[in-house]
């Protein structure tokens, strides 16, 4: 075989193998094959020191512009796959921008959240201002000042969570009146305010007994406030909140912070008052506790209670929204199931 037919067929079989290659990584396996140090044309050329000498020239000659075409030939299906490859990166990267974009998922305030958004709108059109008070309380505040002494056995009624110190008695209050005081103490008559809040009680907990709860406290204090006054409000309040035709209903009751001291009740808005299953047959539902601010709180916190009278009263905000929207377990609302808290999402302002 000469010279020029071997290297006819490597050329034969080179440009016939890289016109197959059809990606990058073929062509340069195909490259190192043919071109590179332990290619077949370098060894090739290795091997013409075994010709005889009056051959060589030709033949390296032959053989250089073998390697040169090849040479070539590789740079330019180098660059063509280069560039595929490229188109082909450039495709798959490529953002659709015709697509719908995806939902993001937005919260919504939690249904108590809105009932007190909604209790502090209807109380401010009646002059009161919304205020805030600490979860975590003196006894104090949560029972002294609010003529429960230490030794009352009214202080049982509430099932307390006491905090382990050797300081103060600390305790996670157990309802929002501890707020009569601390605003008395801060400013004088008239005063009006409502405190929502978060309550604590040590409670077996059932469809209407959660150990966390909301409750929304009103007090109201100047000269001449009687309990018609009191009345008033929470008829105002009843109508506002379950509809214009709301009766409401006060009956004695006992709280040692007021004197006389009620608790009160809306006629059921689902029966009208018939009885049925929501009210238990009674056609009643129960808001809260209330009355007129017993003399001895007043004086606690430095009120002449020859001149000032007040009313107070306590709402339980989970009830509000239980009775309105006819909600069957007080568990629900802290209950983190989104099933229940989206039926209550509204669009955010
Ligand atoms: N704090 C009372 C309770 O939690 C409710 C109440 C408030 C009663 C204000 C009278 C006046 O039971």
């Amino acid at each position: 075989m000469t010279v020029q037919t071997s290297l006819d067929t490597i050329r034969e079989r080179a440009l016939a193998e890289l016109g197959t290659a059809a990606d990058l990584a073929t062509a340069r396996d195909w490259e190192r094959r043919f071109l590179g140090a332990k290619g077949e044309l370098t060894a090739f050329l290795r091997g013409l020191g075994a010709l005889p000498a009056e051959e060589r020239p030709a033949a390296g000659r032959a053989a250089n512009t073998l390697k040169q075409e090849l040479s070539a030939a590789y740079a330019a299906r180098e660059t063509a796959l280069a560039a595929a490859d490229l188109d082909r990166r450039l495709a798959e990267d490529a953002v659709d921008v015709t697509l719908p974009g995806r939902q993001p998922a937005v919260g919504s305030t939690h249904p108590v959240t809105q009932m007190i958004a909604e209790l502090s709108d209807i109380f401010a059109l009646m002059g009161f201002q919304t205020v805030f008070g600490p979860e975590v309380e003196t006894a104090h505040y949560n029972f002294d000042l609010l003529n429960i002494p230490s030794d009352h056995p009214a202080r049982d009624v509430w099932d307390t969570f006491v905090l382990d110190t050797d300081e103060a008695e600390i305790v996670l209050r157990t309802h929002t009146s501890p707020m009569q005081a601390r605003t008395m103490e801060q400013r004088q008559p008239p005063v009006r305010v409502v405190v929502p809040g978060r309550c604590y009680r040590y409670e077996a907990q059932d469809a209407s007994h959660e150990w966390m709860f909301h409750q929304l406290e009103g007090l109201a204090v100047d000269e001449r406030i009687t309990m018609a006054d009191l009345k008033g409000v929470l008829r105002e309040l009843a109508r506002q909140l379950f509809g214009p035709e709301r009766r409401v209903r006060f009956r004695c009751d006992f709280f040692p912070f007021v004197e006389p001291g009620v608790d009160f009740a809306v006629d059921c808005a689902i029966c009208g008052g018939k009885g049925c299953r929501v009210c238990k047959q009674t056609g009643w539902l129960e808001m809260g506790g209330a009355g007129m601010v017993h003399p001895k709180v007043l004086q606690g916190v430095g009120y002449d209670p020859e001149r000032y009278t007040g009313f107070a009263f306590g709402l339980g905000v989970e009830r509000m929204l239980m009775m309105r929207d006819g909600v069957g377990d007080v568990r629900a609302f802290a209950g983190n199931d989104l099933r229940f808290l989206r039926q209550f999402a509204r669009a955010q302002v």
